[in-house]
């Protein structure tokens, strides 16, 4: 941290440091002085370098921009940072890979991460999506246990096969999923060229209270491009870290990468008619029934300057929500309402949000005080407690969030809709047949190594109910015969 205009080095108190090449001995030859107080320092301080890891998402790379609303929705939300043509916003992103640690490579087959922090002047919204519109599994309960076998196996510390197909077979509503990130779109040639989704429906709400579900997606200007297998391969071994160097020198350079931000908007009553259930995250809805709406355009102009302290330390929530935008009944987006301040609570402290990266431009005024690492004046004197006759912070009635009715008992139960094959099976039969052989030839290569032929065979008939030419493709692939 340089602190000082003299260049003078300094311990981290701030007094000048005499010798930092030498450590103080007891003699020439003797051994190490305890009152060497710099050279304790220095090494405690090193000890404690590192935070712990994201659980998932550990691998990524960050970037500060804007976004400019190009299209005024306040019909549907009173969102402040959404209302009036040209309005900018600044922001953060977080691009990622899933399962990987954080020094693994950039081109694998994995989704990528596609954080974004809108520091609004109502607060920090943070959309924290992928770039696939849909996800594997679509309650959080599940998620632990999905997330588990993608990691290593506990035993041999190896990445496992068996365990992500055995999975996978057992959790068909996966299969939407695992298609798209078989497809070319799950090795991304930059992180630049991928379109970003909040994948989760959302609920919108505007100045008179009313309601709209919505679904986000960034669509890239710089247009879709993957990766070669063989050359991702490659890359994968000569520079692991291409996504993350590409994103940094296109920034540098001035080629500031672009996205345009549309939704698709449906009417709260059609949730109970649509044709499956919208809260579904397995499922995309059909861009016919809700088309997209251009929104506005997001663009990163701008490197971080410290890599630990803006993109490590940044902390995104699917709850941090602004006025306007709330949460839907999506039980995978419910439980992450949870999971994500836990982790940075976790992983970060339970100041995470005094960080610059993560301090909101709004102005921060609640009873909140003390805790490790406090980095404000913790409210000077002010009134740290409510109700007060002292005239202290006080609540805003009109941005309660919207009332909305609920019915039926209490109860674990799964979604109502069970078609997990029409989706995938819409995809399949979309793709040229060189897509189709690339698919094909992407799972026979994933599920090769995978031991048990129960579990393939499992796996095939899910893709054989997608569509009875995919199955077959894959079974022959992996020289297994099924009858139809
Ligand atoms: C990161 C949990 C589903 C996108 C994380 C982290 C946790 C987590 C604990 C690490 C947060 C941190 O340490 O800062 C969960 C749970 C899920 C879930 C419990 C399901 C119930 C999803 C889905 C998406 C997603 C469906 C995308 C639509 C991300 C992204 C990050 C992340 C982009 C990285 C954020 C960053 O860059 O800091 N998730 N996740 N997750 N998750 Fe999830």
């Amino acid at each position: 941290m340089t602190t000082n205009n003299n260049n003078k080095l300094t311990t981290s108190w701030g007094a000048p440091v005499g010798d930092n090449q030498n450590s103080m001995t007891a003699g020439s030859r003797g051994p190490s002085l305890l009152q060497d107080v710099h050279l304790l320092e220095k090494l405690a301080h090193f000890n404690r370098e590192r935070v712990p890891e994201r659980v998932v998402h550990a691998k990524g790379a960050g970037a500060h921009g804007y976004f400019e609303v190009t299209n005024d929705l306040s019909q549907y939300t009173k969102a402040s940072f959404l209302s009036g043509v040209g309005k900018r916003t600044p922001m953060f992103i977080r691009f990622s890979t899933v399962a990987g640690e954080s020094g693994s490579s950039d081109t694998v087959r994995d989704p990528r991460g596609f954080a974004v922090k809108f520091y609004t002047e109502e607060g920090n919204y943070d959309l924290v999506g992928n770039n696939t519109p849909v996800f594997f599994i679509r309650d959080a309960i599940k998620f632990p246990d999905f997330i588990h076998t993608q990691k290593r196996h506990p035993q041999t510390h190896l990445k496992n096969p068996n365990a992500v197909w055995d999975f996978w077979s057992l959790s068909p509503e996966s299969l939407h999923q695992v298609t798209i990130l078989m497809s070319d779109r799950g090795i991304p040639a930059t992180l630049r060229h991928m379109h970003g989704f909040g994948s989760h429906t959302f609920k919108w709400v505007n100045a008179e209270g009313a309601a709209v579900w919505v679904k986000y997606h960034f669509k890239t200007e710089q247009g879709v491009k993957n990766l070669d297998v063989k050359l991702a391969a490659q890359l994968a071994a000569d520079n692991p870290d291409y996504h993350t160097e590409d994103l940094f020198n296109a920034i540098d350079t001035g080629d500031f990468p672009a996205w345009r931000l549309h939704v698709q908007i449906m009417p709260v009553e059609d949730a109970d008619t649509y044709r499956f259930d919208p809260f579904d995250v397995t499922k995309v809805w059909s861009q016919k029934d809700y088309p997209l709406i251009e929104v506005g355009r997001m663009v990163l102009d701008r490197n971080p300057e410290n890599y630990f302290a803006e993109v490590e330390q940044a902390t995104f929530s699917p709850g941090s929500f602004v006025p306007g935008i709330e949460a839907s009944p999506d039980k995978m987006l419910q439980g992450r309402l949870f999971a994500y301040g836990d982790a940075h609570r976790y992983r970060v402290g339970a100041n995470h949000n005094h960080l610059p990266i993560n301090r909101p431009i709004a102005e921060v005024n609640n009873n909140q005080r003390d805790g490790a690492m406090n980095a404000t004046n913790n409210g000077g004197g002010s009134v740290y407690y409510e109700p007060n006759s002292s005239g202290g912070a006080t609540e805003s009635p009109q941005h309660k969030p919207a009332a909305f009715e609920v019915s039926g008992q209490a109860d674990s139960v799964p979604y109502d809709h069970d078609d997990h094959y029409t989706q995938p099976g819409d995809l399949y039969r979309l793709l040229s047949e060189e897509e189709r052989a690339r698919l094909v030839r992407n799972i026979v290569g994933a599920m090769t190594p995978v031991q048990s032929d129960e579990i393939k065979l499992r796996q095939i008939g899910h893709f054989f109910k997608a569509d009875p030419e995919f199955g077959r493709r894959i079974a022959e692939g992996l020289g297994l015969s099924v009858t139809e």
